[in-house]
């Protein structure tokens, strides 16, 4: 029998793609969206559906295409306002049991070691139930955001490509079995790897012992949204695949439909 895997889309705030629909006289009804009751409701709403993973995007500045201005984007919540991601893990991971949770994190503005001990600490508090969605940042009101000028294109795949390297290193400098927590002999680990020859910048081991990671979402070749056979033409290109870490895990490929579902009775 074939297996359906479905992700939940969500953001952080009053609406993600679906714009306008807090509009709607049932959406959120009443639910604050920056609180943690509503988030603990969906999680287990989700996880009673069956439901694998609750996916959190993110969009780290009020975009700013239009007019040169982030005005509209305010004033109609086109992804705005839209708070931290991260934040919602263990409020999601702690009302359920299996339920993952795929956060967008970008590497464009945080350090790597930062990154890499943050998803590590995650990864530990909810049991293994986290996947990071890699993202470069693709608007220039981000960079703005951060007092940057939006490199182009291929430096921030560059930087990705350098930056996930780097943090599946930085994961793999502790060992499964690091951990011998011995009260005989007080030795608690065994010394961690080094991590070295990246040209970022880092410490050579991680503060935090690592256990599995994978990636959600997409990097290098893939568009927002995109038609079913682009999509597919696409998948052999993510450069990112070559990465023992993420090849070891299986990968998997959804289309992301947006379903806007209407009464039934
Ligand atoms: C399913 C999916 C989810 C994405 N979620 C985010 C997101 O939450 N935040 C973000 O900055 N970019 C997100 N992206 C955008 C990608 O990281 C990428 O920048 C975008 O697809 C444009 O492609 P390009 O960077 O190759 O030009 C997402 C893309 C896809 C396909």
């Amino acid at each position: 029998m074939k297996k359906a895997h479905f992700l939940a889309f969500m953001q952080h705030g009053v609406s993600s793609h679906s714009v306008g629909m807090w509009r709607h006289p049932l959406d959120k009804i009443g639910y604050d969206y920056a609180a943690p009751p509503y988030w603990e409701h969906l999680a287990r709403t989700l996880e009673r559906g069956l439901f694998d993973a609750l996916f959190l995007a993110d969009e780290l500045a009020p975009y700013n295409s239009f007019e040169d201005s982030s005005n509209a984007t305010v004033r109609y919540a086109v992804q705005a306002p839209t708070h931290e991601p991260a934040a919602l893990t263990p409020i999601i991971t702690g009302v359920t049991t299996h339920l993952g949770v795929g956060i967008t994190l970008s590497t464009a503005f945080e350090h790597p070691y930062r990154m890499a001990r943050w998803l590590a600490t995650f990864d530990h508090l909810s049991g293994g139930r986290i996947a990071w969605n890699i993202v470069g940042s693709y608007s220039p009101s981000e960079f703005a955001a951060y007092g940057q000028d939006m490199p182009d294109r291929s430096t921030r795949y560059e930087r990705i490509e350098e930056y996930v390297e780097l943090c599946c290193r930085l994961w793999d400098s502790w060992q499964p079995d690091a951990i011998v927590a011995d009260r005989e002999t007080g030795i608690y680990a065994t010394r961690a790897g080094n991590v070295s020859g990246s040209e970022i910048r880092s410490a050579s081991e991680l503060s935090v012992n690592a256990p599995r990671y994978f990636a959600a979402g997409c990097v290098d070749g893939s568009r927002s949204a995109p038609p079913p056979d682009s999509l597919c033409r696409n998948v052999p290109d993510l450069s990112v695949l070559s990465r023992p870490r993420l090849r070891s895990s299986g990968n998997r490929f959804s289309a992301m439909s947006l379903n806007v579902p209407g009464r039934t009775a």
